[in-house]
Parts: C-alpha cells; structure tokens; sequence
C-alpha cells in the first residue's frame, strides 16, 4: 500500500499547510446539492485549524472546460463555512501573487478556500510550474482527496515534489478501510456491483472475482451480462463492444460465482412515470427495457448480503433516484446496513442512494472515492499516494 507520514509526523502550528481535498460534490441551482465530501473533509480541516496552522485548502469542482462560473468554488465555501461553524474566505485565484500574500496575510487558525484546481490549464496536465505554484502556499501538503489520489495531476501529485507532503487522515482512513477488505477479506466475502457501463467495472470485476465467494450483479450493467449469456434483454442497455469480453469472465474459472438477476423491473420508456411490469429474465419484451432487479432477485440478494461476513457495494441496482425504480438498491442497502459484519460501501450513487434513505451511518465503511475506489480495488497504486513515498523514505 506504501508508506506515507502522516499528521502525527509533523509540526504544523504556526505554519502554512495546504491541504488537496475532494470537495467535488453536485452543485444544484448555484448551491451544494450533497454535502457528503465536505463533511468527510471536515475533521481533517478542523484538526488543522485547532493546531494553529494556516489552513489553505483546494480541491478541484466538475470538469469545466474553462473557467466557466457555473464551476467556481462559491457555493462550496458556504457550505463548508456552514457544516464548520467558521469562517472561511474564498479566494479568486487558485495559485499566485495574490493568493500568496492572502496567505501570508492570513492568521493561524484562518481557513482560506482557493479557486477550482481545474480553472488552471496545467492542473490536469500535472504542469511543474503549476505545482510549484500550490507549493509557494505551504510549509507542509496534506493530501487528503481520497476521491482524486487516483489522478496525477499537479495538486495531488506534482506537488509533493516541492514541498513536504504528508497523507490526511481521510486518505489514510480511506486507504486502510477499503485495503483492509482487500489484503484479508473474512469470508463469505460478497460484492454487489451495480450502476450503469460494465465497461467501468470490468476491471474490478476480474480482480475481484479470485476473491469473493459471490459477486452480485444489478443495475444498467447486468444486461450486458445477460445478453453475453444468451437471453434477449429488449432495449435495456447494453454495451455491444464489451459482450466478448463478458462472455470470457463468465466462462473463465470463477464465473459461477457471479449471480445475475432472475427478474427484472422493466419500463415502457425511460422516465419516472414510465409503465412498470415485474418480468422474469427471459421474458423481456422487446421494447421494454430494465430499470430495476426484480422483487425476488432483491429479497435473494439481501439474503445473500445477510449470509455474509463482509461486503463491499459499488452502484445502484437501478434507477433509484426515481420512486417506481428504487425498491432493489432499497433493499439491498437495508440488507447491508442491518448486517454485523464488516460492509463497505464505495460510489457516489451507492453513497447517495444510502443518504436518501437515511442509512448512511449504518455501514463500517462509507467511501468518499468513486473512481478512486475502484483503482484501489483493481489493485492499482493510486499516484497520490505514490507521490507521497519519497517524504516517508528521507
Ligand atoms: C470523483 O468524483 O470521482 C472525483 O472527484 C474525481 O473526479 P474526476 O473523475 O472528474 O477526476
């Protein structure tokens, strides 16, 4: 997993510390619509306050094209002065003169918020001047994006090159929460993976796969796996240039341990109001197409879920932001939160989804990580966290 210093390693009162979080949360109406990622990144930030650091903190918003308002860091700085209960100044900019002398300026215990990473061209780029930029703002780095550790890009990576850099406490929680189940799973292990593009997952999937007793298959994806094992699955979504590999997952050694829906919520059309009819797998209509598992492959996948000693989720089971499509991510995620053993649950819809049915506490692991997670299970290093070894090493 590699090695990383940590909070506990350095002396931050009276210095600059910059701290990369993952503050990428919807925005609605000019206004955060899902303060998940803000809160998560709280704790860290409020450390860091009370042990008399400057707190510069950054965090990249969308992905805007340019410097588009729609993407600027506003709204995140009043939630964030809202959920904290301090004040927090939001600066125009996200590197330069002028954010350096507001940061000089600013007193131990000040919060300052700057401008989307992404309004710099070189941020995606991971540009060294960019990096040296962030890193003119700070005595010491706390990456602590969980979220983004898995883009090399010049605020989570580039610069850790300049300046001393450290992993936050959200990052180490995260790395040892999701790398725990990984390293030594207690077994019945069981993963429910969901969401729309098989294409996302399959990486998962196939290093998961050796892993797990069950792996558990729902949401938008499913249907590419039926229609690789034959059956017709009318206009549900299906992702055509992926079949062959499917169909080799499903025929290689551990393919029967992949559990696929036996009944399907199909709709008329795609849309809230839309008809819906409960049918088995192997009566889909032609041009009806699946929104949801059906009621029984929901009470066997809790069932599964509950005969389990860990879990991880990954994806809605279907379209549970609309009512009539909701009842299978529903009760998976009862299953998973009524269960004892350890569940960890990575995605931001499988996170929102819980958050709407106010489960959100109840699980061992939340993630703030989507792609991020995934990597992490692929077994990928996360570049964040590599560009943190060398601080570890001197
Ligand atoms: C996420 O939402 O998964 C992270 O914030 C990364 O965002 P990105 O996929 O736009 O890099």
């Amino acid at each position: 997993m590699g090695k990383y210093l940590t909070l506990d390693d350095v002396d931050v009162a009276g210095r600059r510390v910059l701290i990369r979080a993952d503050l990428n949360v919807p925005i609605a109406g000019g206004a955060v619509a899902d303060d998940f990622r803000i809160r998560a990144s709280l704790p860290t930030i409020v450390r860091l306050r009370e042990a008399g650091a400057t707190v510069v903190v950054c965090s990249h918003l969308g992905r805007p094209k340019d410097r588009e308002p729609e993407f600027a860091m506003g709204p995140v700085a009043d939630r964030l002065a809202e959920v904290g209960g301090f004040p927090v100044r939001k600066l125009d900019a996200v590197v330069g003169p002028e954010v350096e002398v507001a940061v000089e300026a600013a007193a131990p215990g000040e919060v300052l918020l700057l401008e989307n990473t992404r309004f710099e061209l070189g941020e995606k780029k991971n540009d060294p001047d960019l990096a040296r930029g962030f890193a003119a703002l700070a005595d010491v780095f706390v990456l602590d994006a969980f979220g983004s550790a898995h883009r090399a890009h010049a605020s989570t990576v580039g610069v850790a090159d300049h300046v001393q850099s450290v992993a936050g406490p959200l990052l180490v929680q995260e790395v040892e929460g999701i790398g725990s189940l990984l390293a030594d799973p207690p077994h019945p292990f069981t993963v429910v993976l969901g969401g729309a593009k098989v294409s996302d997952k399959l990486g998962v999937i196939k290093s998961l796969l050796p892993k797990v007793d069950m792996m558990l298959i729902g949401g938008g994806m499913c249907f590419t796996l039926l229609e690789a094992e034959g059956y017709e699955v009318g206009s549900s979504l299906v992702e055509e240039d992926r079949l062959e590999e499917v169909r080799g997952v499903l025929a290689s050694g551990y393919g029967d341990r992949i559990g696929l829906p036996d009944d399907i919520a199909v709709a008329d059309r795609f849309a809230a109001d839309a008809e819906r009819r409960v049918v088995a797998r192997d009566a889909i209509p032609g041009d009806w197409m699946g929104l949801d598992i059906g009621p029984d492959t929901a009470r066997a996948f809790a069932a599964a879920i509950r005969g389990s000693r860990a879990v991880f989720w990954n994806g809605p089971m279907g379209v549970f932001e609309w009512e009539r499509f909701r009842e299978g991510t529903d009760q998976v995620a009862r299953a998973l939160t009524d269960h004892a053993g350890y569940t960890v649950v990575g995605g931001g819809d499988s996170v929102a989804a819980l958050r709407l049915l106010g489960l959100e506490s109840e699980v061992s692991h939340l993630s703030t990580g989507g792609g991020a997670g995934l990597e992490m299970l692929e077994g990928k290093t996360l570049p964040g966290l590599a560009a943190l070894e060398k601080w570890a090493e001197n």
